[in-house]
């Protein structure tokens, strides 16, 4: 499977001068949606994830998925305010500003061993809080993995020292 053929690239997407990576036709296309699981799945099981994290919201398209795929447990990592029970969070940066990510505090067990799955790594800005998050809560992270990685913004910096898979890499 050619997952690079199912991007679609948006030039000029969300400012001019980005050339955004639409996943939404590989998400329509139900072949690729399900071998990108498969793949992702496989990665899980071998490194025997008790769960699949995604921060939201393009992450929770492919953890869910995953989890069920395996029969792990998924859990959401969330923006502010929007789980109900106690949280901690962990702030960001953006390119202009911050932002933060949420999780339940008893989402995770010490010593349960965690994946996280998103869309995208970018500048690693969204993966690193979401590890600190889970490692907070006494996850241990086994794996990583993601659609799409932006080899030229090096988000991998951040996230030296964790087993990583991207799919698809520009
Ligand atoms: C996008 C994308 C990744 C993140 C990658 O999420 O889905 O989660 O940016 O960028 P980074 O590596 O520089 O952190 P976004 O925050 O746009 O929200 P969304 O998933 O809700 O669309
Ligand atoms: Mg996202």
């Amino acid at each position: 499977m050619n997952f690079k053929d199912k991007i679609r690239v948006i030039p000029d997407f969300p400012s001019p001068g980005i050339r955004f990576k639409d996943i939404t036709t590989l998400l329509k296309d139900g072949p690729a949606f399900r071998a990108a699981i498969e793949q992702f799945k496989d990665f899980a099981v071998e490194r025997n994830a008790d769960i699949i994290a995604g921060p939201e919201s393009r992450g929770f398209l492919l953890a869910a998925p995953m989890a069920y795929a395996m029969e792990a447990g998924f859990v959401p990592i969330r923006k502010p305010g929007k789980l109900p029970h106690e949280t901690i969070s962990q702030d960001y940066s953006l390119e202009y500003g911050k932002d933060s990510l949420e999780i339940h505090t008893d989402a995770i067990q010490p010593g349960q061993r965690v994946i996280i799955a998103d869309d995208l790594l970018a500048t690693g800005g969204t993966i690193g809080s979401t590890i600190q998050l889970v490692e907070k809560l006494g996850g241990i992270v086994v794996g990583v993995c993601f659609l799409i990685e932006l080899t030229y913004l090096n988000g991998r910096e951040k996230i030296e020292g964790y087993d990583v898979f991207s799919l698809i890499q520009y």
